[in-house]
């Protein structure tokens, strides 16, 4: 199937009911098999669109929004880092580089406000893994991810 045109544009609270209608089918899929109610899905992607230096960006195809990258800025030491916090491509339009060109829209967008920095948390050995190692990422040396269940 071919996608035809793809708008990317800054993701707005416009977006926020379509975003999560996408949100819960992509993580309801295979490998993540997520079961989020649409109301926690809608408050999750709120939070984010609301904090302090947000940016998104969304895409569209026939006006209709099928996929999203967002995150915020943060000061690090003397330097803007990113925290990319949320991306999905809905199911039936993902690897037709839809998730690629708008992380080059999001790059772009970073670089010319000054940061140097991206980081994100995703699952090890996992497609969206491999997606981000073709867009430039790798894992962190250092740096990893601590959990603790509460009761
Ligand atoms: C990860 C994601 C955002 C990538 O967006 P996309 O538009 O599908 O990606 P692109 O078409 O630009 O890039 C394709 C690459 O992504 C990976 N990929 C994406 N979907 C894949 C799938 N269903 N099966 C295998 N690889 C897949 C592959 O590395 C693929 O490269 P290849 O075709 O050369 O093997 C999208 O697939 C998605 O929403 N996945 C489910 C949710 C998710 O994992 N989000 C990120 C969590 S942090």
């Amino acid at each position: 199937m071919t996608v035809g045109p793809i708008e990317v544009k800054p993701f707005t609270v416009e977006h926020l009911g379509a975003a999560s209608n996408v949100f819960v089918r992509t993580f309801a899929a295979d490998p993540w098999n997520e079961v989020w109610p649409l109301t926690s899905a809608r408050r999750r992607i709120s939070n984010i669109a609301h904090a302090p230096g947000f940016v998104g960006f969304a895409s569209f195809r026939e006006g209709d929004l099928i996929g999203f990258v967002l995150g915020r800025l943060e000061p690090y030491c003397d330097e803007e880092h990113f925290h990319l916090q949320e991306m999905c491509v809905a199911p039936e339009f993902q690897r037709r580089g839809i998730g690629r060109l708008m992380l080059q829209h999001l790059h772009g967008y970073l670089v010319s406000a000054g940061c140097k920095q991206v980081y994100l948390i995703t699952a090890r050995e996992s497609r969206a893994e491999h997606f981000y190692t073709q867009n430039g990422y790798r894992p962190a040396q250092r740096a990893g991810v601590m959990v603790r269940r509460l009761a």
